[in-house]
């Protein structure tokens, strides 16, 4: 008996496929997190395959975006041995009409940020239910936090009006540690009034090493949706 495909995966794999086919020969790509930039990385390995690319080399953005390039055969780079990105795709977890972004529900967040805002062309592959009015309004915000600073970082959070829970992983076992060995907060705050504010006001704190808020750094953003019962980007 076949199955009817999730139509969340069906957009995710459109927009990812939508993202890769604005890769060109000869580029340097950052090479987002998660389950809709996998997509975008899985069609990059295929044209490069096919002989439609060549000359392409990926700049991870995490252990997991390294692992799945190196899956699909995209040549790798560090940061030190490139002078710039052309192209950085990647995904979100939600985004505003002003292309600002809460990123971090993969942890990946900081080296993201490094990566996607170093790019001259920032990619954003959601599908539309990532699409919001406010930041904030449907994810919690994610902070990385050197582990030492825990406490004080919770409590200056709260000094700014957030309520912070320490992210546990699979089955709660243990809390989960970002690809640097830290801890991630998820912060909800009431509302995100100033997204950039809050944006400088968390990364002032010491301990904390870098917030999901991605403000200003959203080039294009590529919305996969079911129109008429087709997936469309
Ligand atoms: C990882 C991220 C991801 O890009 C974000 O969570 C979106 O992931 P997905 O495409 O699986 O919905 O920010 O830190």
């Amino acid at each position: 008996m076949s199955q009817a495909a999730d139509p969340v995966k069906v957009v995710k794999q459109e927009v990812g496929k939508a993202a890769a086919d604005r890769v060109r020969s000869h580029s340097i790509v950052g090479l987002g997190t998660g389950s809709t930039t996998a997509y975008a990385v899985q069609f990059i390995g295929d044209r490069l395959k096919r002989g439609e690319l060549e000359d392409v080399v990926g700049i991870p953005t995490s252990f997991q975006a390294e692992v799945l390039a190196k899956q699909y055969g995209i040549p790798l780079a560090t940061l030190d041995a490139v002078e710039r990105i052309d192209v950085a795709i990647d995904g979100a977890d939600e985004v505003d009409p002003q292309k600002n972004l809460i990123k971090g529900g993969g942890a990946a967040h900081t080296r993201e940020k490094v990566v996607d805002a170093a790019a001259e062309s920032f990619v954003v592959v959601v599908d539309s239910g990532k699409l919001v009015s406010r930041l904030g309004e449907s994810f919690l915000l994610p902070v990385e936090v050197i582990p030492m600073a825990l406490a004080p970082v919770t409590r200056a959070i709260a000094n700014l009006g957030g309520t912070a829970e320490l992210r546990m992983g699979v089955k709660k076992a243990g809390p989960v540690i970002t690809d640097q060995g830290n801890l991630v907060l998820d912060v909800k705050f009431d509302q995100i009034a100033d997204p950039g504010e809050l944006e400088r006001a968390l990364n002032n704190i010491p301990g904390v090493l870098e917030n999901g808020l991605f403000v200003g750094v959203a080039d294009i953003v590529l919305v996969g949706e079911i129109v008429d019962g087709q997936p469309r980007v």
